[in-house]
This record gives structure tokens, C-alpha cells and sequence, in this order.
């Protein structure tokens, strides 16, 4: 192992071997080595992403169900995506479902179901969510539905699951969260909260775009109707993926064109889809399955070696950001958003947000821009949140997000841009 792997702080992981298939981390911004601490908004890519897009165009690109070559190739790789992240889902591969993202997704989605809602019914959203798991529900209200929003508690940005439950009703048809907060970190007992719909015959949405980098994704445990992720936020390409319950997707009367067929999942994927993305989907989970052989070689099915991998990420990710939320609260003048009890770092992703006295979130990302550190300032969509934490008006948050091709030396090289920075 290199000294990068050596002073990483967890030294089971073996964060060269990661870092050595990211070519974007060979990038250079005035001199200095690029640092992606951007992951919550869109990690980078494998070099095997990049090849299998690319190999994809130059060898088998055309519509599906052909009879020809190129055609069946794609008819190939389509299976082989769905096949791919239903071990990521753990689900059925008719179960998943493809779209350009998760917003559009969720709009499919909450249009069809908004077919089955009557006025009088109530759908639960959160403070914590972003705006793409509030507003496609919003949206129905047009059809005479209430939304009603569960709160946080501000000092640690939780789900006041109090006021969850309080909130869901005999009336109650469905309840979105989120996995975790991609403004905060926070990672929600998403378990509970489908148990709680359920227990009012309520459906369960859950938006893991977030949470999807982190930690292992468990559908039949979780027990969930629906679960939306993006694999831009897992080492993939721009596409969405949506896991929905065989019973809701056969139920349920999404829009669709009379040519598209009603098995499972065309009648839910309209359109032709991006098949050179999902060429890099199926290389996104195949360079995570490897992260996970090649820490734990004894895993036998790809979704053991997912498992392995998480297992180990999680253990690595914990302990760098327990480095950087330390060292984050040892800034004179700094405020910090979210959970940063030690006791509660299992409840958190490597994501954090803080502001600085007498810099605007923006003047702190830009100045560390200019340094090669790339973090993102704003409300990153989490708009309800921003507006509780009352920093909706004044520029939002300064969000450092660590993915687990980050090092402890990165860590540090942002700490120490931050404590030179001039008092204001
Ligand atoms: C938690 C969360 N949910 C949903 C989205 C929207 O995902 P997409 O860009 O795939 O529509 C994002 C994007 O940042 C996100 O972070």
C-alpha cells in the first residue's frame, strides 16, 4: 500500500486501488491536485464507466429488439443493467425501472398515483428532503390532495419522528422520505417509516439518491413500494433508477404510448432509453462489486461482493469525517448544520454543511475553488430545509461531501485553507 493508503485512517481500506481507476483525480487546478469533495452533487466516473459508454457507441449502438447485431447487443446490455441494479436494489429485474433521473422519475411516478388519489387524501413529505421528493407530491395537491410535511429537529437536523407519526393518518396514502439528506448527511430510520405507513395502509416512497454511495440499499428488507436513486451520485452516468413493488407496478396506470408494451418494465420506461448510460450503470455496479471482491475475496455473488463493499466504504468514510468534522469545529466563527455527536456518526453520511462568519457559503466555495477544492455552496435543492435552518436568504450552506476516493491528506488540506482564512 502507498503512503496514501498508509496514513489513511483506516487502514483496511485500500483507498490507492480506488483512487488509481478515477482519472479525473489526476486533475490539476493552479498546480495543485484536484480535491472532488462535490460527491452529494455527482461523483466521478471509473475508467471502466468511461470505456463501457464509449465501447457501447463504437460497437453496438441501436434501438432495442432488432434483428441484427447491434440491436441485440443493446437488447444485452439492457438486461444486463436491469440485471445489475437489481442486485444493487436487491429486487427482481423487472422491478427496476430506468429514466433519465430521479426528479423525472418521481413525476412519473406521483402522476400515475395521483390517477388513484381522491380529495380528502394525504400524502407526507419532510423538511429534510430535497425538493425532488417534496414538489413531484406537491403537485398533486392540484387534484384536491393535502400534503402535509413532517419537521426536523434544527439542532441536529433529525426527523422529529414524533412529528412524523403524529402526521401519518388513516387518511395518509402515501409517505416520501428520504435515505439521507443530501444537504446534512443525516441518514433517516427509513425502516420505521415504512412500518408506520404501512400500518395505515399507506404506500412508502424512499429517495436514495444520497444514501446510494454509503451504504447498501436493501429493498425486501426495507420492505418499501417505491425507492429512487441517480448513479451520476454512484460512480456512474446521468440516469435515474426506480425500484417499485411488482404488485404497484402492475397496478398502477403510469402515461404511457399504446406501443409500449405492457409487461414489466417497458410500460413504465417511455421512450427510448439511454443505453449507452446504462452500459456505464452495469460498469458502475461491476467497479463496486471489485471494490468489494478486492477487500473481501471469499464474497461469491456480485450483491456479497456490493455488501463487502459497503461494509468496508462505510468503515473508511466514518472515520474521515470524524477527521473533518473535528477539525471543523476547532474554526473560530464556524456555525456546523447536523449530527456531530461521535456517538452518532453511524446516523450520518460524510456530508457536511457549516457556514463561516463574514463569508457568504459562495466566497467560501470560491476561494477554495481557486485552491483546487471543490465544494458546493447554496441549498442544493434542499429547499424547505435552508428555509427552517433560516439560511435560505442568506447564500445557504458551504457543503463538503467526501466520497470514499477522498484521503485524509484532502481532509487536512481543506482544514487548513479554512483555519488560514482571515477573521471577518
Ligand atoms: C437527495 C436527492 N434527491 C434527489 C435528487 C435529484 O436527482 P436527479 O438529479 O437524478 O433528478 C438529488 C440530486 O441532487 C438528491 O441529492
Amino acid at each position: 500500500m502507498s503512503s496514501i493508503g498508509r496514513s489513511a485512517v483506516i487502514s483496511k481500506f485500500d483507498v490507492e486501488w480506488a483512487r488509481e481507476q478515477f482519472p479525473a483525480l489526476r486533475q490539476t487546478v493552479n498546480g495543485q491536485p484536484a480535491v472532488f469533495f462535490d460527491a452529494p452533487g455527482g461523483t466521478q466516473v471509473p475508467q471502466r464507466v468511461i470505456d463501457a459508454i464509449s465501447h457501447y457507441l463504437a460497437t453496438s449502438n441501436a434501438n432495442t429488439h432488432g434483428a441484427f447485431l447491434t440491436s441485440e447487443r443493446t437488447d444485452e446490455i439492457y438486461a444486463g443493467a436491469h440485471a445489475a441494479m437489481a442486485d444493487f436494489f436487491n429486487c427482481d429485474p423487472d422491478e427496476v425501472v430506468f429514466g433519465a433521473n430521479m426528479t423525472s422519475l418521481t413525476f412519473a411516478l406521483s402522476r400515475s398515483i395521483g390517477r388513484e388519489l381522491k380529495s380528502g387524501d394525504e400524502l407526507l413529505v419532510t423538511q429534510l428532503d430535497h425538493d425532488a421528493n417534496v414538489s413531484p407530491w406537491v403537485s398533486l395537491e392540484e387534484r384536491g390532495v393535502k400534503v402535509r410535511t413532517a419537521d426536523i429537529k434544527p439542532a441536529d437536523c433529525t426527523l422529529d419522528m414524533f412529528d412524523l407519526q403524529a402526521k401519518v393518518r388513516r387518511t395518509t396514502r402515501l409517505v416520501a422520505v428520504g435515505y439521507a439528506a443530501n444537504a446534512v448527511g443525516t441518514i433517516n430510520d427509513v425502516a420505521e417509516v415504512v412500518r408506520l405507513a404501512h400500518g395505515v395502509g399507506a404506500m412508502a416512497f424512499i429517495d436514495a439518491v444520497h444514501y446510494a454511495p454509503h451504504g447498501l440499499i436493501d429493498v425486501r428488507a426495507l420492505d418499501c413500494d417505491f425507492l429512487a436513486c441517480s448513479s451520476y451520485k454512484f460512480f456512474g452516468p446521468h440516469l435515474g433508477i426506480l425500484y417499485g413493488r411488482r404488485e404497484h407496478l402492475q397496478r398502477l396506470r403510469p402515461y404511457k404510448l399504446r406501443a409500449c408494451t405492457e409487461q414489466l418494465p417497458d410500460r413504465w420506461e417511455s421512450g427510448t432509453q439511454n443505453h449507452e448510460g446504462m452500459a456505464g450503470v452495469i460498469a458502475a455496479v461491476e467497479y463496486l462489486a471489485d471494490l468489494g471482491r478486492h477487500h473481501a475475496p471469499e464474497a461469491r455473488s456480485r450483491r456479497d461482493a456490493l455488501a463487502a463493499a459497503h461494509e468496508v466504504v462505510a468503515g473508511y468514510e466514518r472515520e474521515l469525517c470524524a477527521r473533518l468534522i473535528t477539525g471543523l469545529l476547532e474554526i473560530p466563527g464556524l456555525t456546523f448544520y447536523g449530527i456531530k455527536d461521535p456517538a452518532k456518526f453511524d446516523q450520518r453520511t460524510p456530508t457536511v454543511a457549516v457556514r463561516i462568519e463574514g463569508y457568504t457559503p459562495r466566497e467560501l466555495a470560491a476561494h477554495l475553488g481557486e485552491r483546487g477544492l471543490f465544494t458546493w455552496d447554496g441549498n442544493y435543492y434542499a429547499v424547505d430545509l435552508a428555509e427552517r435552518l433560516g439560511v435560505q436568504q442568506s447564500g445557504g450552506m458551504l457543503r463538503i461531501g467526501l466520497a470514499h476516493y477522498n484521503t485524509a491528506e484532502e481532509v487536512e488540506r481543506l482544514l487548513s485553507e479554512l483555519r488560514a482564512l482571515p477573521r471577518r
